[in-house]
């Protein structure tokens, strides 16, 4: 049998290959590293996969792919799991869970594998992914069977030649990727402590921010991000250096208990600079540019649709009409919102569209108002009588 192993370099990963080879008899082990902007050298990984044992050792560039189709969808859906989490995480594993099944198409392998844990959330992501997109590729999953602590994990590797790792590693588990990180383990796992300023990469720690505000300002075209400060930015551009200026100021750290779909609660420390205040903004441009109704009606759309990204249903039927729904009240967004940086904070401060519904003579209190006062009379007759005849049948 040969299997494609979704591979990151690291001890886990590495492990993989002999285990796969020596314990469960799997003939040929093909690894894939993606890159999504997380910034590792991806040529030492490769060589490490083969060194590791890996028949072929395969990189993919996808970073442009991550922000075009999945980060852009998701900020048209303002998605935040739980109301706060732009998931990150959860975005990268349906991407690499679809080049690791045109992988194993292209080199005929009847399995795929991968090294989560069985306590995590991207477990559910790749299997159900990957079931999604070829249900005939098997879904080895050896980190959730093998029950080694990292001692012995790292104790297995180096019998198969996988070195230790250097430098005392890091208490911390890192997830890493152009849209942001995600902290946990360590001092982490105690939710009354505070993150120390170590565990932070993307963005500085308020000491450290400038004493003076910076605004910037964010164009987007049919709800998607295309300029920042007046200059047309191609995707992964455009992302970096959102995350370059708002990092800057502070901005872009979440600490949250959050509610993991196998049940369990977990101290969740991220950084994603430039996704929240994306949100933040097209959100605000939506308010200028979309009816209430629509608005309102969205605001539910994106709740499901944060909590099918999180809970690994990326490729489901739900989640494709969602999108058509989101697709379909983007049109018409277009404009520019401002923005004002200082410690920490991201404050909105001015907005403007072509298709602004926004009228200065409705909304007016001074002389150019245009609002016909009289006709709310008739308005507010009809809109209160249901709340009178029920006060007049019980409350006497
Ligand atoms: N809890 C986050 C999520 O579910 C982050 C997961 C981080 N993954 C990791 N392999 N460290 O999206
Ligand atoms: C893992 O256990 O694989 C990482 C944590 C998560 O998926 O939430």
């Amino acid at each position: 049998t040969k299997v494609v192993l979704a591979y990151s370099g690291g001890v886990d990963t590495s492990v993989c290959i002999p285990y796969l080879k020596n314990e469960w008899g799997i003939e040929e082990v093909i690894t894939l590293a993606a890159d999504l902007g997380q910034g590792d050298e991806l040529e030492a990984v490769r060589e490490k996969a083969l060194k590791s044992g890996a028949s072929i050792s395969l990189v993919a560039d996808a970073t442009e792919s991550f922000v075009t189709e999945y980060a852009f969808p998701a900020i048209q859906a303002n998605s935040l799991y739980e109301n706060r989490y732009p998931l990150s995480t959860a975005l990268a594993r349906p991407l690499i869970a679809k080049l690791l099944v045109e992988a194993a198409e292209k080199y005929g392998a009847d399995a795929i594998a991968h090294g989560c844990t069985g306590k995590g959330n991207d477990q559910v992501r790749f299997d159900v992914s990957i079931g999604a997109l070829n249900p005939n590729l098997k879904i080895l999953a050896p980190a959730r069977e093998w029950g080694f602590s990292r001692e012995q994990t790292i104790e297995y590797g180096e019998r198969f030649g996988i070195p230790a790792p250097v430098k005392k590693s890091s208490p911390y588990s890192l997830d890493k990727n152009l849209l942001g990180m995600a902290i946990e383990a360590g001092i982490l796992e105690d939710p009354y402590a505070e993150p120390p300023e170590e565990v932070f990469q993307m963005t500085k720690g308020l000491a450290a921010t400038p004493d003076e505000p910076e605004y910037v300002e964010i164009s987007f075209e049919k709800g998607v991000p295309v300029a920042v400060n007046g200059q047309s930015l191609a995707p992964v551009e455009l992302i970096k250096t959102i995350n370059t200026l708002v990092g800057n100021h502070g901005v872009g750290r979440i600490d949250m208990i959050e509610n993991r779909l196998v049940g369990i609660k977990s101290r969740e420390v991220y950084e994603t600079p430039a996704l929240l205040v994306l949100i933040q903004a097209h959100r605000d441009l939506e308010s200028l540019t979309l009816t209430a109704d629509v608005t309102q009606y969205k605001r539910g759309i994106e709740e499901t649709y944060s909590r099918l990204v999180y809970n690994g249903l990326w490729y489901s039927p739900l989640k494709g009409a969602l999108d058509a729904f989101v697709q379909q009240t983007q049109e018409r967004v277009n404009g520019t919102v401002r923005i004002k940086l200082f410690k920490g904070t991201a404050n909105i401060v001015g907005r403007k569209s072509e298709n602004s519904l926004y009228s200065m003579g409705l909304a007016s209190y001074g002389e150019e108002d245009q609002f016909d006062h009289k006709a709310a009379e008739g308005f507010i007759y009809v809109w209160g009588l249901p709340t009178r005849v029920w006060s007049q049948k019980h409350q006497s």
